[in-house]
């Protein structure tokens, strides 16, 4: 028998398990993420749809680039915050950051100026073409100041070579992980996607991130959603990102 109406193809599964996100883009027009409030209110709706019920948004922090400091941050939110009330969208968003670990991060890190996931956790990142050439200092560095490091999508580093020596190092030192949830789907290409699911086998991985910044990335995810592993693995996979 024909239908006239296509059935609504809908997951089954959203990230609900997971509750936090912490990891996105969604302050306007400080980084490559959200350009204006508009567009933060929009994307911020997207996750909320997508199974999330708080969310630590990150903006890049860089020296050259998007020199973000904790005030130009949580003023950013504060609009967040007032545009979300008006438009009835009801969920915690709070902030933190993404660090790149650049040469003015020591500086950062002697400062004890970071703004920071719950439990101090710090988010960096690295460079992706060359690994950050102060890595053991500032991981060291950051802990003897009472921070947690947490690296952002390790599994993105083409330079870490997806050799699980170098992931195994980086948790000894006391790295958590934070991987891409887009990387599952091979949205960062074949390499990235094999190391991303090599991790969560070997049971590496501390937290998922969406990395959220755009409206693409809240499409690719709905995808993520569809993959067969995928609701095994949020499941059985005891993921940290609840206890933020
Ligand atoms: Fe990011």
């Amino acid at each position: 028998m024909f239908s006239f109406f296509k059935k609504q193809t809908k997951p089954s599964i959203d990230f609900s398990v997971l509750k936090t996100d912490m990891h996105s883009h969604l302050i306007p027009g400080i980084d490559d993420g959200a350009p204006d409030v508009d567009t933060a209110v929009s994307l911020i709706k997207e996750l909320q749809d997508l199974g999330f019920r708080k969310l630590i948004t990150t903006p890049h922090v860089m020296a050259d680039l998007y020199p973000n400091t904790p005030e130009i941050i949580q003023k950013g939110l504060f609009e967040v915050r007032q545009a979300l009330e008006v438009a009835g969208i009801d969920i915690e968003v709070d902030v933190a950051a993404e660090y790149l670990m650049d040469e003015a991060f020591g500086e950062k890190i002697e400062q004890e100026n970071l703004l920071t996931l719950p439990g101090n956790r710090v988010l960096v990142e690295m460079s992706f073409v060359s690994p950050a050439p102060n890595l053991d200092n500032y991981i060291f560095q950051l802990q003897l100041k009472g921070y947690q490091p947490v690296m952002a999508h390790p599994e993105r580093y083409v330079y870490l070579k997806s050799d699980l020596k170098n992931y195994t190092r980086l948790k000894e030192q006391g790295c958590s992980l934070q991987v891409n949830l887009l990387s599952l789907l091979g949205y960062y290409g074949s390499q990235v996607k094999d190391t991303a699911w090599k991790l969560l086998k070997h049971k590496m991985v501390d937290y998922l991130g969406t990395d959220l910044h755009h409206a693409q990335h809240a499409a690719q995810l709905k995808k993520v959603l569809e993959l067969p592993k995928l609701a095994r693995l949020l499941k059985e996979y005891e993921f940290a990102n609840a206890t933020l």
